[in-house]
């Protein structure tokens, strides 16, 4: 395996000791990053770094010169819908000319719509399909994703999505998560008791016997489903070995922030409509609250109150949400330069909650999220610039130059 050493970095971004699994509050805005440095990467792992006086005789196979250039820890995306049949840029032009995402959805369009889909496009193409958007990802730095299900919405389709979502992690250099969302909407043409049913009694344990995900999720959200269904869904999940994350507090206080906290939830994602409640409710507790800042863009949505959860001494996490429906990139950079930009995220902040957090919120914490020896050897070597904040104002430029993971050039 090759085995790398990179000079002359300007800034190594995000080194840390082991052990520090997540921050939170006022930590958020310590950045660790080392100037001058140097970084070795042997065998798929974080060897050594440290500052390139003090840089050792290394007879690496490739040597790279990083001057000028910073290098970060790869993007973990913690929330994601990469695999889809089409794209639905026909609702985007609905949306503009005034139709709300809850419009849409109750005319068959939205979830419904990607599930239709879905449902007539083979494996085969939907796995080419995916991995178009898994190259794209690696691409603008990520390394590590969570792949939900959701668009397939009867037993066979959602275990199909699953086994694609595998299939990203076992034939690319991405690590994957999946996560079981069937309770994505209600298909058409079922009442919803009986599907929430269908969910219980079939699809949970297919899933499990397949070993297809590693989290289950609901969109607890009015018109989908209720606190009371989510909590029933999550807790068979986990009975099943599914640990929850939860799609809460999108369009409504749904309470889904609530629900997250009572079940354990390893996350609650989107958080657009939340109050002083809610935050009280995420102080007694080790979820980790997500912001999906690009869904919020996308559909004209309030921006989740990240001033407020960091204040009130809460971790916070960013995550693309990539999906056809609500936000159809998955470009981490952008994603970190919208929290700053409209969360009022500093860009250490920012980074912070798209490396670290999100490693934690997928339980990637001993393995990515931060240069530290011994994780997995996921960095990207940025273009040219002054400093990191380089990246979140050069919004939607390209920030990345090379980009390696598990230890191999991409
Ligand atoms: O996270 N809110 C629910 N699910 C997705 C959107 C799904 C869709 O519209 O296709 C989201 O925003
Ligand atoms: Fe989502």
């Amino acid at each position: 395996m090759a085995d790398i050493l990179i000079r002359n970095i300007k800034g190594l971004v995000q080194v840390r000791a082991a052990g520090i699994d997540r921050v939170a509050g006022k930590a958020m805005s310590e950045l660790p990053v080392l100037e001058n440095a140097y970084l070795h990467l042997n065998n798929g792992v974080i060897q050594a770094y440290g500052r390139m006086e003090e840089l050792p005789v290394i007879h690496a196979s490739e040597e790279i010169d990083a001057t000028g250039r910073y290098v970060f820890p790869s993007f973990v995306d913690s929330h994601t819908h990469l695999v889809f049949a089409a794209s639905r840029e026909e609702e985007f032009v609905m949306k503009i000319k005034g139709a709300s995402y809850a419009e849409i959805a109750a005319k068959g369009g939205g979830i419904l719509n990607s599930a239709r889909k879905l449902q007539q496009t083979s494996d085969d193409e939907l796995y080419e399909r995916a991995l178009l958007r898994a190259n794209e990802i690696m691409a603008t730095g990520t390394g590590a994703v969570e792949i939900k299900s959701g668009y397939g919405l009867t037993t066979r389709d959602e275990l199909r999505m699953l086994r694609i979502a595998r299939r990203i992690g076992n034939e690319t250099p991405l690590t994957v998560k999946t996560t079981f969302l069937g309770a994505h909407a209600i298909p058409a043409g079922i009442i919803q008791s009986d599907y929430i049913k269908l969910i219980i009694d079939e699809m949970i344990p297919a899933v499990a016997a397949e070993k297809l995900a590693d989290y289950i999720d609901v969109f607890c959200e009015q018109g989908f489903f209720t606190m009371d269904e989510t909590e029933r869904i999550v807790e068979t999940g986990k009975q099943f070995g599914m640990k929850p994350r939860i799609h809460a507090n999108q369009l409504h206080r749904s309470g889904g922030v609530q629900v997250g906290v009572k079940t354990g939830a390893l996350s609650v994602d989107h958080l657009e409509n939340i109050g002083v409640e809610e935050i009280e409710a995420l102080k007694n507790s080790t979820v980790m609250p997500t912001a999906l800042p690009g869904a919020a863009f996308f559909l004209g949505l309030p921006f989740p109150p990240a001033r407020q959860l960091i204040e009130a001494a809460l971790p916070l996490a960013i995550a693309s949400d990539y999906n056809p429906g609500s936000a159809p990139s998955g470009n981490m950079p952008l994603m970190v330069s919208l929290a700053c930009i409209k969360m009022k995220m500093t860009p250490e902040e920012a980074i912070n909650a798209a490396t670290l957090n999100t490693a934690a919120a997928l339980e990637l914490q001993h393995t990515h999220g931060s240069i530290t020896p011994g994780k997995v050897a996921n960095v990207y070597i940025t273009t040219p610039m002054s400093g990191i904040a380089y990246m979140p104002y050069a919004f939607g430029s390209r920030v990345i130059d090379r980009v390696i993971l598990k230890g191999k050039i991409i």
